[in-house]
């Protein structure tokens, strides 16, 4: 399992890499939304100048911010031309009110531009995406679960028509299915995103994710435990005392 971060934070962008051990960047619009209101191009050059600081290898996905395909493919190229960075992917939505965008991810996936097919919730919208030639597809791990509360109406008319069934809300079936399914798609990857705490890394990664992307806090917290705290203190201790002594 990989570790991506997923932020649009400068900041937190530049702790994450230096960390050593973060694979990857995976941005949003709404994480864009958070920052300081900027140029979005200017913003992305310096998320790609911090990537090239700490070795230019990691993957960066920048996402369309429009529902028309033409833009997309419009937006995507933008992304390829004025970042110039060899591991970029354009992150297309899976679909949006009834529209697919598997076409777009094909036509990008044609010319050489890698994608990240977002805002996967089931296996066969991944399989789909990874038929189309997405590079990863991107599975929303806690939106998955948040599938079960409220749009009772929606939900209803996908479970009716047999589109989903409940395992279908539980992230890590979703996970382990999609990992099955897309044996015959080498190429793609799992990516789960939607990360919340700790443990969702560890099960959506036993589970089949082979990357997962998770906020800066995340990364954080997952480093610290009150018995490493006191392993530690205790060798610093002991160390001093016996350094000390005559
Ligand atoms: C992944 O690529 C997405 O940026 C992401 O993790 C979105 O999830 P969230 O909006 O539920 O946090």
């Amino acid at each position: 399992m990989k570790l991506y971060v997923d932020t649009a934070n400068l900041v937190d962008i530049e702790q994450a890499l230096d960390l050593g051990i973060v694979e990857g960047i995976t941005t949003n619009p709404s994480l864009f939304a958070k920052e300081p209101k900027s140029d979005y191009i200017a913003h992305l050059q310096k998320i790609v100048d911090l990537a090239h600081k700490y070795g230019g290898t990691q993957s960066l996905s920048v996402e369309v911010f429009s529902a028309d395909p033409k833009e997309m493919i419009v937006q995507g190229e933008q992304f390829v031309k004025e970042l110039n960075y060899p591991h970029l992917r354009v992150k297309v939505q899976v679909s949006y009110k009834g529209t697919s965008y598997l076409n777009v991810v094909r036509e990008f996936s044609q010319r050489g531009i890698p994608v990240n097919c977002t805002a996967l919730m089931t296996p066969v919208q991944a399989t789909m995406a990874a038929a189309a030639g997405a590079k990863y597809v991107s599975l929303f791990y806690n939106r998955i679960k948040d599938g079960l509360n409220g749009f009772e109406e929606e939900r209803a008319a996908l479970l009716g028509a047999g589109v989903v069934d409940m395992t279908d809300f539980d992230p890590n079936n979703v996970v382990r299915e999609t990992r099955d399914l897309i044996e015959n798609y080498p190429n793609a990857e799992i990516i789960a995103g939607s990360i919340r705490n700790v443990l969702d890394v560890k099960y959506a990664g036993l589970a089949g994710a082979h990357i997962v992307t998770v906020g800066p806090k995340i990364l954080n917290q997952a480093m610290g435990h009150y018995k490493t705290d006191e392993a530690v203190g205790q060798f610093l201790t002991d160390f001093a005392k016996w350094l000390s002594t005559e």
